[in-house]
Order: C-alpha cells, then structure tokens, then sequence
C-alpha cells in the first residue's frame, strides 16, 4: 500500500492561505484524519493530494515517488465527498462497475469484484436497483464501493457521512472502519466532527487557518494537547479554562472573574492549588496562567487531594450514567461530573484529578511542559 509524504505544502487564494506550510506522513495502510474547524484548509488539502488543486508551494510523494504535478487520473486515487454523484440511468451494480469497465478490467475479474462488494456491504438485492430512491446511507455505500473496487492507491474520503442522520453515521463509520482494516489501504478521512476523528483515526492531523497544530493519535491528542486549542477543540464537553492570576492577599491564586454580563457575584475565586500543582507552578513561574481540566477530571469534595476551588452549583443533571454540574465564576459557566449529583445552589468544593490538570500560558495559548 502506498505512503504519502505533504511536503512544505502551501495554497494561497489571492489574500488567502489555505494551506500553511504544512508537511505530514501518511504510513502505508493507516488512516489519518484531517480534523479542524470550517474554513482550515482540510478540503484544500485533501483536493491537493487528488490533484484536483495545484498547490502554490511543496510537494506530494506517493511511496518517495513526486506527484505534485500530475493529473487526478495519473495518481488512482479514489475521492468521496459528503454529496454522492451516482449514476441515476444505471443499476448500482452498473455504478460500481463503471470505473473497471473504463480501464477495461476483464468481465470475470469484474465479476468478482461485484460479488465482493455485494456481500462486502450487503447490497444483495439492491443491486439491479436504481440508486435514486435509495436511502442516503445506501447510496453512500455504493459510492464507496464504487471507489474500492478498483484498487486505488489511496482512498481520500471529505466528510463522506455528514450528510447522514445519526443513527446512519454510526453504522457507516463502523462498516468504514472495517473496510478500511480489510483492505489496508492507505486513508485519509476529512472531518470537523471530533468524535468521528476519535473513534475512526489511527491518526488525528488537527489544522486552523491552514496550518498543522498537533499530529498525534487519539489517545495522545486527548490526554497530551499541544495548546489550548487542541485541548478545546478535542473531547467533549469541552476543557474548561480557568483564567488564574497571582494575588498578594491570603489566597496566593485567584480565578479571574471578568465578565460582566452574567447575573451573580462577580469577584475572583481563591483557587487552592495542591502541593502538586503548587510546585508545578512554581516551575512555570508566571503571575497569570490558564488552567485547563476537563469536566471528566473535575468532580465534587472528593478525599483525593486535588486542587479545589468553593462554588455554587447553578446547574446539575444526568445524562445516560453520567452526572454533570455547572458552575460560575465571574459569570464564566464551568462543567464537571461529579460521582453523585449536587443540589442546585449548593455550596461544594470543585476538586480536580491533579495528574490531568494542564497550565497554559495566558498569552500564547501554548501548554506549558510540566
Ligand atoms: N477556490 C477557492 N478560491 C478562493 N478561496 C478558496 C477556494 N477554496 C477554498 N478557499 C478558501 O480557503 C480556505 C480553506 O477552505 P477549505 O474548503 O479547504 O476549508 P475546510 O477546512 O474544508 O472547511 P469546511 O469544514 O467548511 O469544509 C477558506 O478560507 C476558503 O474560503
Ligand atoms: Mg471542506
């Protein structure tokens, strides 16, 4: 299977750059998700390794092999996109054939190939059907058999399941997922949705304004984010981030408390840091700094030690098994999970899991290393 090496990749729209200067790998058979918000380039990106899009600057190898200059035809590589285009004057199966039949695959070999994706994802009787009153989920099936039986060396696919209701999505991403294992062709999955990114990567790309913020995997990405953005924009519900700055009062760290807009008690919070993160701090050294935990990491009392700061409780409620409290500071809404679910208008300690605590700078956004 083919490897795919982003060299120093550049896109420039008139006064837009789309795409930063951005270099990755793709390792034969993985499958590598460009994750980011709209308008970050993931498209743009993806479109370049098809060759649809020429880029400003760098280069696109397949196994060490340049592209960048080659047709879309000259690279087989197969492309989904979000809004299937299916033949409506031929049979799904006729469909699926099409690109064999245009390379003049032999009838038997074709054959096989047919029989392999009917069973492959259970299209039996749907087949000899015509695909305009099939079922989006259905008719995205097709188009991704479509795109595998000829073998392409990569499979690039650009948020192929948004337009599918849940259920569907669910259902797709695992069938996805097991063609993808099955086949071990190299992939790469374009999405802005982050749980998607986190159940199908073997890799997670995350981009913003065209550049590359972390590359890691899943697992990496959630415990270990780059930068407040990255810790933000993975996980849900999202990090809460805590303004922190030094006071020269009783309490050595306050939470700030700055916006005004919200009803309620608007002065800072004494934060009371664990010996731990005491010593953590000390090590960064800065008067202000941005905590961030996630509501997985922020219950309530608890015997464990952690770092803690008095609060109301202004909300609770449970979802499946899981509880969760809102609280305010400043009129800034936080989130945790508790063990066991608070009264509203409570008075409780909100205690962090001190080993998932992260520091910020309070400029920068970037994690501090400690
Ligand atoms: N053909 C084009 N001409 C001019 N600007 C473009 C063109 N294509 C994309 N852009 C701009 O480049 C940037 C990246 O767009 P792109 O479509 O790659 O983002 P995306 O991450 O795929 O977003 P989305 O999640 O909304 O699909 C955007 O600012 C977009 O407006
Ligand atoms: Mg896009």
């Amino acid at each position: 299977m083919t490897v795919l090496s982003i060299q120093d990749l550049s896109v420039q729209f008139d006064d837009v750059v789309a795409v930063n200067q951005l270099s990755l790998r793709v390792a034969s058979g993985e499958l590598v998700v460009f994750l980011g918000p709209s308008g970050c380039g993931k498209t743009t990106l993806l479109r370049c390794v098809a060759g649809l899009q020429q880029p400003t600057g760098g280069h696109i190898l397949f196994d060490e092999r340049e592209v960048t200059g080659l047709s879309p035809a000259d690279r087989n590589v197969a492309m989904v996109f979000q809004f299937v285009s299916l033949y409506p004057h031929l049979s799904v199966a006729e469909n699926i054939a099409f690109p064999l039949h245009a390379r003049g695959v032999p009838k038997a070999e074709i054959k096989t190939s047919l029989e392999w994706a009917a069973q492959f994802f259970k299209l039996g009787d749907l087949m000899r059907r015509r695909p305009n009153r099939l079922p989006p989920g259905d008719k995205q099936k097709v188009a991704l058999a479509r795109a595998v039986v000829r073998k392409p060396s990569l499979l690039l696919l650009d948020e192929p399941l948004s337009a599918l209701d849940e259920q569907f999505r669910e259902d797709m991403r695992w069938e996805l997922g097991k063609l993808q294992a099955e086949l071990g062709i190299t992939t790469v999955y374009v999405t802005h949705d982050q749980r998607e990114a986190m159940s199908l990567a073997d890799r997670i790309v995350l981009m913003r304004d065209g550049k590359l913020i972390q590359n890691a995997g899943p697992a990496e990405m959630y415990a270990n984010p780059v930068d407040r953005f990255a810790a933000y924009f993975i996980g849900s519900p999202p990090m809460n981030f805590l303004s922190v700055h030094r006071s020269s009062g009783r309490a050595p760290w306050l939470v700030d408390a700055e916006a005004a807009e919200w009803p309620g008690p608007n002065s800072a919070v004494p934060l009371q840091a664990s010996p731990g993160l005491a010593a953590r701090l000390d090590k960064i050294g800065r008067d202000r700094f941005t905590l961030g935990v996630r509501p997985q990491h922020l219950g309530i009392d608890g015997a464990n030690g952690g770092s803690r700061i008095a609060v109301h409780v202004v909300n609770a409620f449970t979802v499946g098994h899981d509880h969760q409290f809102d609280f305010s500071v400043g009129g800034t809404l936080y989130s945790g999970m508790p063990a066991a679910l608070p009264a509203i208008g409570a008075r409780v300690d909100a205690v962090m899991t001190d080993d998932h605590v992260h520091l910020f700078d309070a400029d920068t956004g970037d994690r501090f290393d400690v």
